[in-house]
């Protein structure tokens, strides 16, 4: 029996500490290589010769890697090999597919944490904490509690059997294969989105974003290497009008695991509902979006807390979290003093290279990022209902660096309080005391997503209210806390409204969607 896990402990990589000479070492032995990425398709290694490359974003002129795209005779290939696969993985009895991921996970804690932390570093731009945070402790997390989930929905489920009878179900995976599409900003979504499916008996597709191929091609190796059989997850890297187009419209595609953009969630289904007839099972659809999340303060909230949580929720991983706080609703009688404390934190922040541990601030994903980011942030310079009171500044010279950004806004539908933006800026709107209840339902309907929000209140009856007008406007709801950084085994995650199907990551509700139960009944 897998027993209930404990989450991986966090290395601090504090000065003098070994765990941080360790990590400089696996950073400048990546630095030194640029290594070649293939498709990996039935256990193979396949290279088309059709490339991208990878780059640092913090330092577009260092190449880190050149990967090779799938082409339509690939993605076909990965649908016959899974196929292929299928057939023996399906078979298996829990606890041996359960073993490959619990020693996965063992492999990465304590053989590759440093590799995948320094991939993650330098091909995202992410500081060593939140690198640590992420590639090394989420992912472990995910692994471990996964397996125990599978063996809890893999257990006998209690049925009656009235005299004469015998009830039972068996859980079997879909028949045909999962396309897993991941996003650029977790390496631990990366790691989980084609390996919850798989732990349930499916066979994946995993087409990673084009911005974050690198440190999920070594989650391939790392996967392979604990004994995951050659099919069961295809790493098909390239562009989504082939990889997608292809899985999306095949017969045999049984559901669709993505973390990434509304826009390309919408299509996915457009395309799924186009296609529907085609299908041999009805497609499970999963997938986690966009969010505009909220931090609401009322005037009883503890400011220093308050202040810990817009900064960080903000302002880490440059705000490129679909969880990140993105617009502040204070209360124009604590508004002075939480500016005073906020602006001085903000001063601290140090921006640049993910090499020198002392910055906390990176840079931003790409060219296509930065450039949509500072849109939003000239409009804001540009607007007489807005003021920047806080950064403003970019460059994208050497690396993609965009200072931590905050906008006062005069208006609570202004565009930056109502718009996605996922980079490092903050929007705040001041309301009046009195008028707390209509802000809230401002809050509540300002923007089509429902995926995280924060409220600060000391006043008990206040939180119960709060809580209420604000029931569906976020799937991860904190109180007095950042709502950001969601661990697995503590907050499942994910969200409602435009921000997806809510099918909770890192929860068992999620591994119950890549199964299908068969109920038999037998007469005696
Ligand atoms: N799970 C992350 C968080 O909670 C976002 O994807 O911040």
């Amino acid at each position: 029996n897998v027993p209930y896990p404990q989450n991986e402990a966090q290395y601090s990589y504090a000065p003098g500490t070994k765990e941080r000479d360790l990590l400089k070492n696996a950073l400048k032995d990546l630095k030194s290589q640029v290594i070649d990425i293939p498709l990996i398709i039935g256990g193979k290694e396949i290279r088309t010769g059709d490339k991208g490359k990878i780059v640092c974003p913090h330092n577009h002129g260092h190449v880190l890697a050149e990967y090779h795209k799938a082409g339509e005779k690939e993605v076909l290939l990965a649908i016959e090999e899974s196929q292929k696969a299928w057939k023996e993985w399906q078979k298996l009895r829990y606890e041996e597919r359960i073993s490959i991921f619990l020693k996965a996970a063992d492999l990465l804690s304590t053989k590759y944490r440093y590799l995948l932390n320094a991939a993650t570093m330098l091909s995202i731009s992410k500081n060593a904490y939140q690198a640590e945070i992420d590639s090394a402790c989420e992912l472990i997390d995910f692994w471990r509690f996964n397996s125990y989930y599978a063996q809890q929905i893999y257990k006998e489920q209690p049925l009656y059997s009235p005299k004469g009878t015998w009830n039972y179900t068996q859980q079997r995976p879909l028949e045909g294969f999962i396309f897993a599409v991941t996003p650029f900003n977790f390496t631990a979504i990366g790691g989980n989105l084609p390996t919850s499916p798989a732990i349930m008996g499916n066979v994946v597709l995993w087409k990673p974003a084009s911005s974050a191929i690198y440190a999920p091609y070594f989650i391939m190796k790392i996967l392979q290497e604990a004994g995951l059989p050659d099919g069961v997850i295809n790493f098909i890297p390239g562009s989504a009008s082939i990889v997608g187009d292809i899985c999306i419209k095949h017969p045999l595609m049984a559901g669709i695991h993505f973390t990434g953009s509304t826009a390309v969630f919408q299509k996915m289904w457009k395309d799924v509902g186009a296609n529907i007839a085609k299908y041999t099972n009805y497609p499970r659809i999963v997938g986690e979006t966009g969010g505009k999340d909220f931090v609401f303060a009322h005037s009883s909230a503890d400011i220093k807390k308050l202040v810990v949580a817009l900064v960080r929720g903000a302002f880490e991983y440059q705000g490129q979290k679909c969880s990140a706080a993105s617009r502040a609703y204070i209360p124009r009688s604590i508004w002075g003093k939480t500016w005073e404390i906020m602006e001085a934190e903000l001063k601290n922040l140090k921006m640049g290279d993910v090499e020198d541990f002392t910055n906390l601030i990176n840079a931003v994903i790409d060219e296509s990022a930065f450039e949509s980011i500072t849109e939003y942030i000239d409009y804001a310079k540009n607007s007489k209902d807005a003021e920047i009171i806080f950064g403003g500044k970019y460059d994208k010279s050497i690396g993609y660096f965009i200072e931590p950004t905050v906008i006062l806004a005069k208006d609570p539908h202004f565009k930056t309080m109502e718009e996605e933006i996922f980079g490092p800026v903050l929007t705040i709107y001041v309301y009046d005391d009195e008028k707390f209840e209509e802000t809230l339902e401002i809050c509540d309907r300002t923007s089509p997503y429902a995926l995280t929000g924060a409220i600060f209140a000391n006043d008990r009856k206040v939180i119960s209210m709060m809580m209420e007008k604000l029931e569906f406007a976020a799937g991860n709801f904190y109180i007095n806390d950042k709502p950001t950084g969601a661990v697995v085994g503590q907050q499942p995650f994910g969200g409602g409204r435009a921000s997806g199907t809510n099918d909770k990551a890192g929860s068992i509700l999620n591994l119950y969607r890549w199964v299908s139960t068969r109920a038999v009944k037998e007469n005696f």
